[in-house]
């Protein structure tokens, strides 16, 4: 009895102290709320008003595992990420009872189905496509799905590295992004396309122009397939390259050649290109030292600077025509870029790719360059849609980063990454074991291309490049859909 009594003793004064310790931290923050400048909820409302920041912070977790529907969040939903996060994973990629997208959502792609699709055994896996015939080493690209441009130095040494293996098993090519060539994309022996973004990490010369010694080391490898330019990307059109002190130690600061710890940000332009003379020229010249196929990233805006182009190529020869072009939407994503370049410049894909093909048809150019798609292609409906409008190839970023094990913590401008790939920080790149998630990348590529070989066929074309226009529905206004061929029809050919 009396231990009881002891017992409850004990409480009671520990209870009381617990109550007296709390109402003299609420008196502390009290006053320093009170007497502070900076935060005028805080000044107002002292202590209360503190939560407001606590439960901010909270709400983006309660919002992304309770409340958002499957189709709502951004940049990428649920329904989107779940798709890779099971295509990864390698098993069965079925949903039962019935599909949860809305189809009346204006501008929806649908796809056309065959009365008679083709027999199983009629089926034909995508053929290899040639780039830069004129190239003294053309590219045989194998596959229609590769991986976008990201940098070692925007995301990490085993996300590359288990990208790079990836790549390898799935048969896809790996672009650099704009941080020079390290030897994690290496590794694996797969293809690689070395990007060479407006600093020119990595084949710059003293005076900031290029290297052609450097860049004959770096085409010597013969993994090295092609060389892109970057003269734009969707997320930071007319933005340079960032990348934060953070996220440069020793090794990246001397891969690219620039200080550790200290902010990186690359010129908004090649400052040696200046108008479409100087971009052929810079291109034929890379062409000529290097011996690969050279092409370049840009964003569609208007038509009006590829008619300029293209014009320009029909004027000076085909032989001077970049060997591709990607597109890139300006729903693209990036390490870390200004909001309202993100949110606000750039055509998306969806019509910046129809516009580009369809100029680049009117020019007579479809057999010389090669269009390549980007922007939140990411799931197989995306892609068949981009390769149904007349891309040759479709690239992904962000798809790969779910196979990587993103979550979408929107963190990749930080250092502080909680699944690896976008930090330095050895103790978060833990969690990103490569011999694991070089699996899960090259499950993603192959699910894709599977799937987007099914639409095909389901369309009633043996493969996936066989599809036109005429195979997809857009979704109008009023609820009904009519066919893009009808909605964006093609101009007439001028050569
Ligand atoms: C973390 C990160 C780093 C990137 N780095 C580069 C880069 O170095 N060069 C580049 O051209 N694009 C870069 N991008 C853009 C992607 O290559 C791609 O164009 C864009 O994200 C659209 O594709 P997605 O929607 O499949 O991600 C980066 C994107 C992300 C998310």
């Amino acid at each position: 009895m009396s231990f009881a009594i002891h017992i409850l003793e004990f409480l009671a004064i520990a209870f009381v102290m617990t109550l007296g310790a709390m109402s003299a931290v609420a008196l502390g923050l009290f006053v320093i709320d009170r007497t502070q400048t900076g935060d005028a909820i805080r000044r107002n409302y002292p202590v209360i008003g503190r939560f407001r920041h606590l439960f901010t912070a909270l709400g983006e977790f309660f919002r992304q595992y309770f409340f958002a529907m499957d189709r709502e969040e951004m940049p990428f939903n649920r329904a989107q990420r779940d798709w890779v996060a099971r295509a990864s994973g390698g098993k069965g990629n079925t949903i039962a009872f019935g599909s949860t997208r809305n189809l009346n959502i204006p501008g929806t792609p649908i796809f056309v189905n065959a009365a008679f699709p083709p027999l199983d055994d009629q089926f034909a896996s995508t053929e290899p496509l040639v780039i830069g015939p004129h190239a003294r080493e053309p590219y045989v690209a194998p596959s229609i799905f590769n991986i976008s441009g990201m940098s070692y130095g925007a995301i990490s040494r085993p996300a590359v590295e288990a990208l790079s293996y990836g790549a390898k098993e799935a048969g896809i090519w790996l672009n650099t992004g704009e941080g020079g060539l390290s030897p994690y994309h290496l590794k694996s022996g797969c293809d690689i396309v070395y990007q060479i973004g407006t600093a020119k990490y990595g084949v710059r010369d003293g005076n900031g122009g290029i290297s052609d010694d450097k860049l004959r080391n770096v085409a010597a490898h013969p993994q090295v397939k092609m060389f892109e330019l970057k003269i734009a990307q969707g997320a930071k059109p007319g933005k340079g390259g960032i990348l934060p002190g953070a996220k440069i130690n020793e090794e990246i600061s001397q891969i690219r050649g620039i200080p550790v710890g200290k902010d990186s940000y690359s010129p908004n332009r090649h400052p040696d290109i200046s108008n479409f003379d100087e971009l052929l020229d810079m291109i034929g010249h890379i062409r000529e030292v290097t011996g690969k196929p050279v092409g370049f990233k840009t964003v569609a805006g208007t038509p009006e600077p590829f008619e300029e182009l293209f014009a320009l190529i029909r004027r000076r020869g085909l032989e001077c025509a970049p060997d591709f072009i990607t597109i890139d939407g300006g729903e693209g994503g990036t390490g870390a870029s200004p909001m309202p370049l993100m949110d606000l410049v750039g055509m998306p894909i969806r019509e910046g790719m129809l516009m580009v093909e369809d100029l680049r048809d009117t020019y007579g150019l479809r057999d010389r360059i090669r269009l390549i798609a980007s922007g939140k292609l990411v799931n197989p409906g995306d892609v068949a849609w981009a390769i149904a409008t007349g891309a040759d190839f479709v690239v992904s970023g962000r798809g790969f980063m779910f196979a990587l094990g993103c979550i979408q913590a929107l963190k990749c401008n930080k250092n502080t990454c909680p699944t690896g790939i976008t930090t330095h920080d050895p103790k978060l790149q833990k969690g990103l074991v490569v011999e694991d998630k070089r699996c899960r990348v090259a499950n993603y590529a192959k699910s894709v291309i599977s799937e987007v070989e099914m639409i095909a066929h389901s369309v009633g074309v043996a493969e996936p490049r066989q599809m036109r226009r005429r195979h997809v529905r857009i979704v109008q206004p009023d609820g009904t859909s009519r066919l893009m061929s009808d909605v964006y029809p093609r101009s007439e050919p001028l050569y």
